[in-house]
């Protein structure tokens, strides 16, 4: 069974949505452990009720990415979902999980990506463009911000009177339906992969 170390920094509806399809068996795999560099972030909450290990790390005093390998390695996880995590991860933790490591950004990547690109911020500057279409994305991470390899978008009609919180808010319901998709997609990949050695 695939395990999957999820990184989030907040709400952790992405997060739930991974949980979810685990359980539905959407995808075959498990969620062994949930890392959050924010102690109040409610993701940990969701973790805990569905008896995930969930592991607060303090970004400050130490290293958070040297900790956060530590409790990976220990899980034995063999994909990480980045899911509303707004640390940058280092080279080392990058090259040490390269092709294993997956992101979810709001919008429609190359476009409205890179670094101060996070939450409300992207669908103010959708909104600003007069973009008829935004959406969302879900990528392999690398040592760039939202650059590496598109795994699968997801479009969203940008409506006349939208607001940046009425448009997170839908592109947000496509995110939870784009992760899971994501993860089948590359779950099947690494299997093929391992079938073909
Ligand atoms: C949201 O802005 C989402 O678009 C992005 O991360 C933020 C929080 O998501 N991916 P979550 O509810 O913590 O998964």
């Amino acid at each position: 069974m695939i395990k999957i170390g999820v990184l989030i920094s907040g709400s952790g509806s992405n997060l739930q949505a991974i949980i979810d399809a685990c359980k539905n068996k959407k995808i075959n795999a498990e969620v062994a452990v949930v890392i959050s560099n924010k102690k109040d972030a409610y993701g940990l909450e969701r973790a805990r009720k569905s008896n995930i290990p969930a592991v607060f790390i303090e970004p400050k005093v130490e290293d958070f990415n040297k900790k956060a390998i530590e409790v990976l390695e220990k899980s034995k996880v063999d994909l990480i979902c980045l899911a509303g995590f707004l640390l940058k991860i280092s080279e080392e933790f990058t090259r040490k999980y390269k092709n294993k490591i997956l992101n979810i950004h709001p919008a429609l990547l190359p476009n409205y990506g890179g670094y101060g690109m996070y939450g409300i911020n992207v669908h103010k500057a959708v909104i600003q463009a007069k973009e008829k279409v935004s959406g969302c994305t879900v990528h392999f991470v690398d040592e760039e911000y939202d650059n590496g390899k598109i795994v699968l978008q997801k479009k969203v009609e940008v409506l006349e009177n939208d607001t940046p919180e009425i448009l997170q808010k839908r592109v947000l319901e496509q995110e939870h339906i784009a992760y899971p998709e994501a993860l089948k997609i590359v779950i099947k990949m690494i299997f093929e992969k391992t079938k073909n050695h």
